[in-house]
């Protein structure tokens, strides 16, 4: 109900004050140094409200603990706990620990998650990036990172940029191009798609130039052509993804690439003459395949009719 809701939000509006707090304390050192590494100023880190969970299972329990009672601390997926013998969830730690923390906000800019990232590899660390689980304010599959800083911006151009990661979606902000969102890596959603299109009607779709994020990019085609958007794709040189691109080679570079996105069906197209190089005839009927659920997909029977003429000559 509407209190516990209440009560949600106001735990991860703590936790996103505490986590920025520690980042700046001496604990913070090594995550400071991590951003730093990474190219991000201070004032960058604030806008983002970047924070540090730091190594110890109880101290942002113990933050909260006058706040909220156990179970709602529980429902907040801030923590972690074993189930026990009896059923019962046993004492609750922290599921973010030595990690960068990223709030990730509803439309409105309210923390309703977090993701974090590992400060480094190896097992020991666990996965890269370690994401808040559904709870009652949080489901992924509804959520778009960086939405309520973007929503005006996509609503004043008319388009958005789609990209994968965390860092991309900062860097690209950070570079001029305030349209951003990500997906957090995770399957684009028909409800994403719906959310999107109470802002927009174009799509740059900018995923990481390697075989998952090729693989991503052709579900977010169909799912975004089939809701009527008109998609752009672009690949980026090199095998860098956006924040890595933006990095090594700048902001211009980055807005030239994003200017030379292609249409969709250009490149489908070309993604299946890579697939199936068509030299022979089962290689052209396997790359027809590949495109036609694209084609077919297509809402409009113009642009729909150009494809199929444009696949079948290429
Ligand atoms: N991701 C995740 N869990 C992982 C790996 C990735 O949730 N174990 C999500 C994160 O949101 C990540 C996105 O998928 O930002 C894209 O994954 P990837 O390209 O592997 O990570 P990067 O964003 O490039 O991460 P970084 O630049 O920090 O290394
Ligand atoms: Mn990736
Ligand atoms: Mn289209
Ligand atoms: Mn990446
Ligand atoms: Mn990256």
């Amino acid at each position: 109900e509407s209190r516990q809701r209440t009560k949600l939000l106001e735990l991860h509006e703590l936790a996103t004050a505490w986590f920025e707090e520690q980042l700046r304390s001496p604990e913070g050192a090594l995550a400071r140094e991590y951003l730093s590494g990474r190219g991000l100023k201070p004032d960058e880190i604030q806008k983002f409200r970047i924070g540090y969970a730091p190594d110890s299972f109880h101290a942002l329990r113990e933050r909260l603990q006058s706040v909220a009672d156990q179970e709602t601390l529980r429902l907040s997926g801030l923590f972690s706990f074993k189930e026990q013998e009896d059923g019962k969830p046993g004492p609750l730690y922290s599921r973010f620990r030595k990690r960068v923390s990223f709030p990730i906000a509803n439309e409105s800019g309210r923390v309703i998650a977090f993701t974090a990232r590992a400060l480094e590899a190896g097992e020991k660390a666990g996965p890269k990036y370690l994401n808040s689980p559904e709870t009652p304010l949080y489901s992924k599959g509804n959520v778009l990172f960086n939405l309520d800083k973007a929503r005006q911006a996509i609503r004043e151009t008319g388009f958005a940029v789609l990209v994968e990661g965390q860092m991309d979606c900062i860097s690209v902000y950070l570079a001029g191009v305030k349209n951003v969102i990500a997906t957090s890596g995770t399957a684009f959603t028909e409800a994403q798609v719906r959310l999107l299109s109470r802002y927009a009607t174009r799509m740059i779709v900018n995923f990481d130039p390697d075989t998952a994020g090729a693989n991503a990019a052709e579900k977010s085609i169909a799912l975004l052509t089939e809701e009527g958007f008109e998609v752009r794709v672009v690949t980026l040189e090199g095998g860098l993804d956006p924040d890595r691109y933006i990095r090594e080679h700048g902001t211009q570079a980055y807005m030239t690439a994003l200017r030379a996105a292609k249409r969709h069906s250009d490149y489908l197209i070309e993604r299946a003459r890579q697939l199936f190089p068509p030299t022979t005839a089962d290689a052209k009927v396997k790359a027809l395949n590949f495109l036609l659920p694209h084609i077919r997909r297509m809402p409009n029977r113009i642009t729909r009719d150009e494809f199929a003429a444009d696949a079948a000559q290429k």
